[in-house]
């Protein structure tokens, strides 16, 4: 059997570069590769909710976002199937399951987790839901069979215990789950995006992103008023390239055709390095360079957003025939839970037959 692909995303904002780059771009890669059986995209709304059941309006909102972005960077639904978690009800009904095989202690031992909960000052009372999102992230990824998923670092956890619940499962009731393994995006710098302030990383509640849905006009604000190296004053002051954030985007975003076309007295980025070590080099044209280098990448995204947006029916129907196609996969699979544990008490005579000759003999 080919691989089944599946990842999502939380609903709480719009995508930004670091998303795009730490996993969005791969995802369009791998759905034109088209190297797998199936592939899913899931936007994980229940679990937003787990950190902001007293704000659906944020979530509902966002899920339109979400999904206009999805479609702007080029996840094509003839392709993948993009569906909403809340729609499929087995992903609730096989997390109820799941939980008797995790322990309090273990869900408290997951750092991603315990780190979230400081993050948002849970500690002294955390809701449970939010506690036991990794069980149901994990019937995310079992209901449909997924065993590639592609998730940045702070996800592994998720998946070791993914795959902790799948073996429980399969050595109580028997083999019927697979146990999924997290695809970390290969490029180093992909998998920490920092923003635009220089903090390490690109975060919305941090106010330091260039997002996919931002206008050229907010794109080049935001590269001008990028971090760069603070001793860097006058431009013959020789500059650092390390923690210099126009630096790490060039590394993540240029290549040297961009060189040929913007800026021909240089051939490459090393070159260009070079001279803003040297000295002589100012903030303000590679801070012009990087405009055009990511207007390059952002322009088409832009524009395939503008049409979506305008075309908002097609967007609905997109995510409900992919929620209807999840959750007929979720019925079959979830029927096997259920024969699997003895509990499927209606499709079963055996049943019946046990109990007839225990009082009929
Ligand atoms: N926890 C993931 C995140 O915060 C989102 C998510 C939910 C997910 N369910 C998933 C990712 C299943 C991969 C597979 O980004």
């Amino acid at each position: 059997m080919g691989d089944i692909i599946l990842t999502g995303d939380r609903p709480t904002g719009r995508l930004h570069l670091g998303h795009y780059v730490g996993s969005l771009k791969n995802r369009v890669k791998m759905q034109n590769e088209g190297n797998f059986d199936k592939m899913y995209v899931m936007i994980a709304d229940s679990q937003a909710l787990t950190d902001n059941f007293d704000n659906p309006a944020k979530i509902r909102e966002n899920l339109i976002e979400v999904a206009l972005d999805y479609l702007s960077v080029g996840l094509d639904p003839e392709k993948v199937t993009i569906f909403v978690q809340s729609q499929i009800e087995q992903l609730t009904e096989l997390t109820f399951y799941y939980l008797n095989l995790v322990t309090l202690s273990r869900l408290e031992r997951n750092p991603t987790v315990k780190s979230e909960i400081k993050l948002r000052n849970f500690e002294t009372s955390l809701p449970a839901g939010f506690l036991i999102y990794p069980v149901s992230q994990a019937a995310d990824i079992l209901l449909f069979d997924a065993n590639i998923v592609p998730v940045g670092e702070d996800q592994e956890p998720m998946l070791e215990q993914a795959r902790e619940i799948a073996r429980s499962f399969n050595n109580i009731y028997g083999q019927v789950f697979i146990e999924p393994k997290a695809v970390l995006p290969d490029q180093k710098i992909a998998r920490r995006m920092p923003g635009i302030d220089g903090a390490a990383k690109m975060s919305k509640s941090l106010s330091n992103a260039i997002y996919l849905a931002d206008t050229k006009a907010d794109v080049k604000k935001k590269v001008m008023s990028m971090y760069t190296d603070p001793d860097h004053i006058n431009i013959d002051d020789p500059g650092k390239v390390e923690g210099n954030i126009v630096f790490t985007y060039l590394d993540v975003f240029s290549n040297d055709s961009h060189f040929e076309k913007y800026l021909p007295e240089y051939k490459n980025l090393d070159e260009l390095k070079a001279h803003y070590q040297r000295g002589g080099l100012g903030d303000v044209k590679c801070k012009k360079f990087l405009i055009k280098v990511l207007e390059e990448e952002l322009a088409p995204i832009r524009e395939k957003r503008a049409y979506y947006e305008q075309h908002l029916d097609e967007v609905f129907d997109i995510l409900k025939k992919g929620s209807e196609e999840a959750r007929s996969k979720g019925s079959e699979k979830l029927n096997q839970v259920k024969a699997a544990m003895g509990i499927d008490y209606f499709n079963d005579r055996k049943l019946i037959a046990e109990i007839e000759k225990k009082y009929q003999g």
